[in-house]
């Protein structure tokens, strides 16, 4: 545990634990911020709860916390591609990032929340791309995935906060802010389709990448009595995906009843939104979540 603070002071409010499987994992417990849970393998934030109020964030009762395998909820880390890649041709699925240990660089708290911040180490093989997270837990949830080209010639890399939102049933909640979008339908064809209704409705399993948008994306959950909002910078696709019953009895990490519980809103630049950046480059993508009575 020392290695791991070296030369970082830690506020009262956050605390370096181990979690489940040995991992460890820093806990962070404020009077006015809530309480929130962030693993250094894949720097991974896997709980997140507004003081007095319901944990934000679904995490799986079935997900593995193992160093070999990505935790199935919070937000997992996708990146340097997302699925398989552009041609679905690479491994591990959704890359490399969530099944790293990142390196806690820093932990700072002020008036706007507790910071904690990590990086990626580029390890042989990798792409020549450093990461740099940074997750504050404030009146809000934030999170910033800073990558910067650290090689010689452009570099082109996929990216997404795979965000499981907790919900009290998905079959009865809206999600509001992609009307008129247009997305890529991953269980149907190739052609981008587009979103005539108002607000998506869940009545089977959903597995979107909508394309072109920076809308902030609002869940509204009448039976949770809560409206939580996914709002980013930095991100032209947001991705939507429940597995329902079928998928989430074929994944060993997912609870054969737990899929009416989570929807996931990824803030992400995947597919056509990929990102080139040129050598010395940085690119930014945030997303901010926030939870309102409604
Ligand atoms: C979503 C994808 O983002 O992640 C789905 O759109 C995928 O197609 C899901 O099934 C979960 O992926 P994984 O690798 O965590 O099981």
């Amino acid at each position: 545990m020392r290695r791991v603070l070296r030369g970082i002071d830690l506020p009262a409010s956050v605390r370096l634990e181990t979690g489940p499987g040995d991992l460890l994992r820093l806990g962070v417990d404020h009077e006015r911020f809530g309480s929130a849970e962030v693993y250094l393998h894949g720097a991974h934030v896997t709980g997140w709860t507004p003081p007095g109020g319901a944990p934000v964030l679904w995490l799986s009762a079935q997900s593995h916390f193992r160093s070999d395998a990505a935790i199935r909820g919070g937000i997992p880390i996708c990146f340097p591609w997302f699925g398989g890649g552009p041609a679905d041709d690479q491994k591990p699925s959704h890359g490399y990032a969530r099944l790293r240990d990142w390196r806690l660089v820093a932990v700072s708290e002020d008036a706007d929340g507790v910071t904690l911040a990590f990086a990626l180490p580029v390890d042989d093989g990798d792409l020549p791309l450093e990461a740099t997270y940074r997750v504050t837990v404030g009146e809000a949830l934030g999170v910033a995935l800073e990558v910067r080209n650290a090689g010689e010639e452009a570099v082109a890399f996929e990216e997404a906060l795979h965000t499981y939102l907790a919900v009290s049933d998905v079959r009865q909640v809206a999600v509001e802010g992609l009307d008129g979008a247009r997305y890529l339908d991953r269980l149907g064809g190739p052609e981008p389709v587009v979103q005539e209704e108002d607000v998506i409705r869940f009545a089977a399993e959903t597995d979107r990448i909508y394309v072109e948008t920076d809308a902030a994306v609002v869940v509204s959950d009448p039976g949770a009595g809560r409206r939580i909002t996914v709002a980013k910078s930095g991100s032209s696709n947001t991705v939507v995906w429940n597995p329902w019953a079928d998928k989430a009895h074929a994944m060993a990490d997912f609870g054969d009843d737990e899929w009416p519980g989570m929807v996931c809103v990824e803030t992400a630049n995947v597919r056509t939104g990929a990102i080139t950046l040129a050598p010395g480059e940085t690119h930014v993508m945030t997303a901010r979540i926030e939870v309102a009575a409604g």
